[in-house]
């Protein structure tokens, strides 16, 4: 079968409803992190001697109890997952230890392979405690004993002692740990999309390369920008994504023009608008934590 990249506008909990038991082979969520906020950033530029908001788009990110709000949901990701398939789950340090408690009560202590660290170091330093700087990414396979693990497509990064390991170690570099060291989305890069929480491309990459082949089916139903969808798509793999904020369908139809994505109850909402190019010198850009 061809890959596809199918978008549904809606609560997830009713699009996971219409997914066949064990048809997905790869579930990669990026929930709200419950900051107590409105996700939203802020970008300017100078024009004309004033400051020009350009777009922004947000999502309320506030709940009494996160891990009771997901636990349905997660229960459907576990059928909805192949006997081989995996869930990779992400949040920061507010949440993300009560949501282990809750999957490891939903996919069994023995089906938690990984906690990976992903550590950003950008922006702001706090005077009054260590500077939050990481988020967390559990992996959670449905069968810890047969699962996707495709350690020949893993990356390989720098030595940090080159000198010790020799010229030919030194050029083939050394495989990533479970602590993954990447900048969050530049503000200036081409891979903004002016989604307030977008995640980058290249931790979607090394997701959905290992952990899934291609033609595989894979899952996102907090798509947000729908970043995990591009990655899929690039890699050839299928990918259903789900969002229920109308900004989000917006973005994703602008990011997704030209790909033929399938849109499934988005009917009148229209493709965010192209986002004005950021000036690099004389411009300002006003930046909020990359949270959720
Ligand atoms: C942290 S963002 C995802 C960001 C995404 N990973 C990206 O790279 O852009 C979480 C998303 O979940 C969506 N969301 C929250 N509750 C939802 C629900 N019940 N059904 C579908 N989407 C939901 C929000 O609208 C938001 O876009």
């Amino acid at each position: 079968m061809a890959p596809f990249l199918r978008i549904h506008y809606g609560d997830n909990l009713k699009v996971l409803a219409g997914i066949p038991d064990e048809s997905i082979d790869l579930i990669y969520i990026d929930p709200p992190f419950n900051t107590g906020r409105i996700q939203m950033r802020r970008r300017f530029h100078s024009e004309g001697g004033g400051r020009v908001p350009e777009d922004s788009f947000g999502y309320r990110d506030s709940f009494d109890d996160l891990a009771g709000f997901l636990r349905g949901r997660m229960e459907e990701a576990r059928r909805v997952l192949k006997p081989s398939g995996s869930l990779f789950f992400h949040l920061d340090y507010r949440e993300i230890h009560y949501c282990k408690v809750m999957l490891d009560g939903i996919f069994g202590r023995r089906s938690f392979i990984n906690e990976i660290i992903w550590a950003y170091d950008y922006g702001a330093r706090s005077r009054t405690r260590w500077s939050p700087k990481h988020d967390t990414i559990l992996w959670y396979a449905r069968d810890p004993a047969s699962y996707t693990y495709n350690y020949d497509a893993i990356d390989r990064i720098p030595y940090m002692t080159p000198g010790l390991v020799g010229p030919e170690k030194t050029a083939r570099g050394k495989t990533p740990t479970d602590v993954w060291w990447h900048t969050i989305v530049s503000p200036n890069s081409r891979e903004k999309t002016g989604y307030a929480t977008q995640k980058p491309l290249f931790i979607m990459d090394r997701i959905v390369r290992v952990h899934s082949d291609p033609g595989d089916v894979l899952l996102d139903f907090f798509a947000g920008s729908g970043t995990f969808g591009e990655s899929a798509w690039l890699n050839g793999r299928s990918c259903i994504l789900a969002d229920d904020n109308p900004e989000a369908i917006a973005v994703m139809k602008r990011r997704f023009a030209k790909y033929p994505a399938e849109w499934i109850g988005c009917g009148d909402i229209a493709p965010a608008a192209e986002r004005p190019r950021p000036k690099r010198r004389g411009g300002r850009t006003a930046v909020t934590k990359n949270e959720g």
